[in-house]
């Protein structure tokens, strides 16, 4: 069964048709990628997953359970974890206060996650620990919000565009942490332009452009579709 199932969304901004019958699905444990240019409408597809704008049709489920009409906070305590594009932290905490702040006490997951357990995995953030969330640099705060996100030990991660802006080295190990992050058990479904990152973290991938799918398929035959990638990516 799917962990993360949309089946002909369509989301709506006011009078604006935005996403027009969008279907994909993300198998527990995948790393899937949803790609597009800028206005695709990538964003909106997460907002329509965590209820931040409900699709005005089609279902959302997560588990196997119909979750498109809850509330935004009650669907993320299913068990999403999103990270949205700002990438903000909060910036008069330290690193490992804002670390902190994100711990579920109430929830009884398997393994949860701790401070020591996300330095671990992002060793540049207990080195920046007593640092404020102002003075980091931008893959910092990327890592940041990842690493505060997994302190409420979601089973599905969305990401948007994680790797923008960021210099290619920062980006590298993004990646490395990214496949890092599924090793531990999290799925994670990531919205990106970066075709040669996801080439790297992701199994799967599905194009987006002007709010519909106009590809999926695994990523070897993206990379190999040059059609696709000239008319829907920017490469
Ligand atoms: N609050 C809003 N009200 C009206 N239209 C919006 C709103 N937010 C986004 N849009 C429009 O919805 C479409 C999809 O936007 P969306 O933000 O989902 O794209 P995206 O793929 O995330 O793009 P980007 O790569 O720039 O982040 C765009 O045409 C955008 O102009
Ligand atoms: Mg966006």
């Amino acid at each position: 069964m799917a962990l993360l199932e949309l089946d002909g969304v369509n989301t709506y901004y006011g009078r604006s048709h935005i996403l027009f019958d969008v279907s994909l699905s993300v198998a527990k444990g995948e790393v899937v990628a949803l790609l597009g240019r800028n206005g695709a409408g990538k964003s909106t597809t997460f907002r329509s997953v965590i209820g931040l704008t409900a699709p005005r049709s089609g279902e959302v489920r997560f588990k196997g359970e119909k979750v498109n009409g809850l509330r935004a906070f009650r669907i993320c305590r299913r068990g999403i974890g999103f990270v949205p594009e700002d990438r903000r932290c909060f910036p008069d905490l330290t690193v490992r206060e804002n670390l902190e702040v994100a711990t579920r006490r109430e929830k009884q997951a398997e393994n949860p996650w701790t401070v020591d357990r996300v330095y671990a995995l992002f060793p540049r953030l207990q080195e920046r620990e007593r640092n404020l969330g102002s003075q980091l640099s931008g893959g910092e705060q990327q890592m940041l919000t990842i690493a505060r996100t997994l302190m409420t030990n979601p089973e599905l991660l969305l990401l948007d565009e994680p790797s923008e802006g960021l210099a290619p080295l920062v980006v590298a190990l993004l990646a490395e942490m990214i496949l890092q992050i599924r090793k531990e058990g999290v799925t994670v479904l990531l919205a990106e332009q970066n075709l040669h990152f996801c080439a790297k973290v992701a199994d799967r991938g599905y194009v987006i452009d002007k709010g519909s799918v106009k590809y999926e398929g695994t990523m070897k035959d993206l990379l190999a579709d040059d059609e696709v990638k000239e008319k829907y990516l920017a490469v």
